[in-house]
């Protein structure tokens, strides 16, 4: 049964920008709902937006509101959860102004009898990242008052923009916060369906067996999005797909997907084992970045018929942007389960449809006994969909009936809708839940991240020296730039023979098997 967290009070910084208002308040609320909130709860947002607590209140309701799509809450429980909100605003960018901050701590705790515990939720723009703890620090607000009490910190990604600021910003952090008080939060790992990888994987004997490279011949791991940079276009600029998506939300994926199973289900021992797979991920440089790696920009297109512009004619976008909308690559994990297993990672933009899954891609059968047999790898796959249409589906060839012995493929398809009534919570209830109970397994530990920053800094690099040389252009609404297709040939194309008829098994993003 879940619990709900001990008694605390919780600091949202960024409290007036989109993240709160998309995802922090409605979890929040969710998670009040389900009497999951611990007693006498405090919200204390914190930004320079000058509010009053109503005003605050107000401007948070809508977004809840319309987070129920159309299916408005309860509204004298969404007013019950509202009084727990407060909002203090200050220059969070002068360390002067903290003392504003402290005494509403001070105030709140002592009227709500609320021990001396404090989760701080950093759900600013990166810039500040730094900024903050430093601020805390100067105040004392980094450490509790009693050995009983805790200070924990939640931090957003992007964490850092390459290894260096990475490990900059991990030291700056460790000299404020214990590493065990650090939460760097990535939303993917947040997601039932991911966790339920874990699930999958080491609750069930018939999966583990085949885990490896004598079985498996691929695995492919993608999340493609229809949605374009939106009002985002300056954080994108910077960013890129491989800083937005794929050093963080992909790569801890692929973690999941490649780790050894942990001796117990201990945060530290779950972490032990995810940060061994990025220390194990063959690096590329030079030439061999070019072909393992590919990444795109879209231009202009139509996604669902209705026209849509190009990257560079987005909103603070420049008109001769290199930024990547796109990335694919294929990742090579040295050690002896996975030695010569490619791993295929990738995401984009303004694809054909909104989608993240994992497909593990099996090696065929030694010998084909049926004439109309699948051949060649990829006929059996176990696709786990995360998003949308969650569930994990089993391809395999069964007899057609009749006389003879033709073979079609076919998919057993477990879907969670079949087995949950209401939708999933949403992976920053879960996550949000976790640090105000002290459970970092589903959190970034500092030596993952490096050395995912590791693996990606020279390709980085490389891109930034090449221009727009080696950029592949796409149409919106496309499967993407041939080149990835190209290099993910194995599993896009494997030439083998698949006598398929209809069902919805065949979930490939980039192009129909051939
Ligand atoms: C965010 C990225 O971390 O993840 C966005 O910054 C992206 O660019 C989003 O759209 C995708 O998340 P989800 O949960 O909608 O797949």
């Amino acid at each position: 049964m879940i619990t709900k967290a001990d008694k605390q009070l919780l600091v949202v910084f960024g409290a007036s920008g989109d993240l709160a208002k998309r995802k922090l308040m409605p979890s929040l609320f969710e998670l009040y709902l389900r009497d999951l909130l611990p007693d006498d709860f405090v919200i204390l947002g914190a930004s320079r937006t000058q509010y009053s607590d109503e005003q605050y209140r107000q401007a948070q309701k809508d977004f809840i509101s319309s987070h129920f799509d159309g299916d408005a809450p309860d509204a004298q429980k969404l007013d019950a959860f509202l009084q727990m909100a407060h909002y203090v605003y200050f220059d969070t960018e002068d360390c002067a102004q903290y003392s504003v901050l402290k005494d509403a701590i001070a105030k709140w705790r002592a009227e709500k009898n609320i021990p001396d515990r404090v989760l701080y939720y950093l759900g600013t723009p990166p810039v500040m990242f730094a900024k903050i703890p430093e601020c805390l620090k100067a105040h004392g607000l980094n450490k509790p008052d009693s050995a009983e009490g805790w200070r924990r910190i939640i931090v957003e990604k992007p964490f850092g923009h390459d290894l260096q600021s990475a490990l900059d910003l991990n030291a700056q952090l460790r000299s404020i916060f214990q590493e065990k008080e650090i939460y760097r939060i990535d939303h993917y790992l947040g997601k039932e369906t991911v966790q339920n990888m874990l699930v999958l994987r080491f609750a069930n004997g018939i999966f583990e067996p085949l885990w490896n490279r004598n079985y498996v011949y691929a695995v492919e791991i993608s999340t493609t999005e229809q949605l374009g940079v939106e009002k985002r276009g300056g954080y994108y600029e910077k960013a890129g797909a491989m800083r937005d998506m794929v050093q963080n939300h992909l790569m801890q994926l692929m973690s999941f997907v490649a780790m050894e199973a942990p001796s117990t289900f201990d945060p530290e021992a779950i972490r032990d084992e995810t940060a061994k797979v990025f220390k194990t991920i063959r690096h590329y440089a030079g030439g061999e970045i070019d072909k393992h790696v590919v990444r795109g920009q879209y231009v202009s297109g139509k996604i669902n018929d209705q026209g849509v512009p190009a990257y560079r004619d987005e909103e603070k976008v420049s008109q001769d942007s290199n930024t990547e909308t796109y990335v694919a690559a294929k990742i090579m994990i040295d050690n002896w389960r996975w030695g010569g297993v490619p791993f295929y990672l990738y995401t984009g933009k303004r694809m054909p449809d909104r989608k993240a899954e994992v497909v593990i891609h099996f090696k065929s059968t030694p010998q084909q006994l049926f004439k109309s047999q699948c051949t060649g790898p990829s006929c059996n796959k176990l696709t786990i969909r995360i998003q949308p249409d969650e569930g994990i589906a089993l391809r395999f060839g069964f007899k057609e009936p009749g006389a003879g012995f033709d073979v079609r493929q076919v998919s057993m398809d477990f879907r969670y809708d079949s087995v949950v009534a209401k939708h999933l919570p949403d992976a920053y209830e879960r996550l949000l839940l976790d640090a105000m109970k002290g459970d970092g397994t589903l959190f970034a530990r500092s030596d993952a991240l490096e050395a995912s920053w590791s693996f990606v800094d020279p390709i980085l690099n490389h891109w930034k020296e090449q221009g727009e040389t080696n950029l592949q252009f796409y149409a919106a609404g496309s499967h993407g730039p041939d080149k990835a297709v190209e290099l993910m040939e194995d599993i896009f194309y494997p030439g083998h023979s698949c006598p398929y008829e209809g069902g919805d098994d065949i979930r490939t993003n980039i192009a129909p098997e051939g």
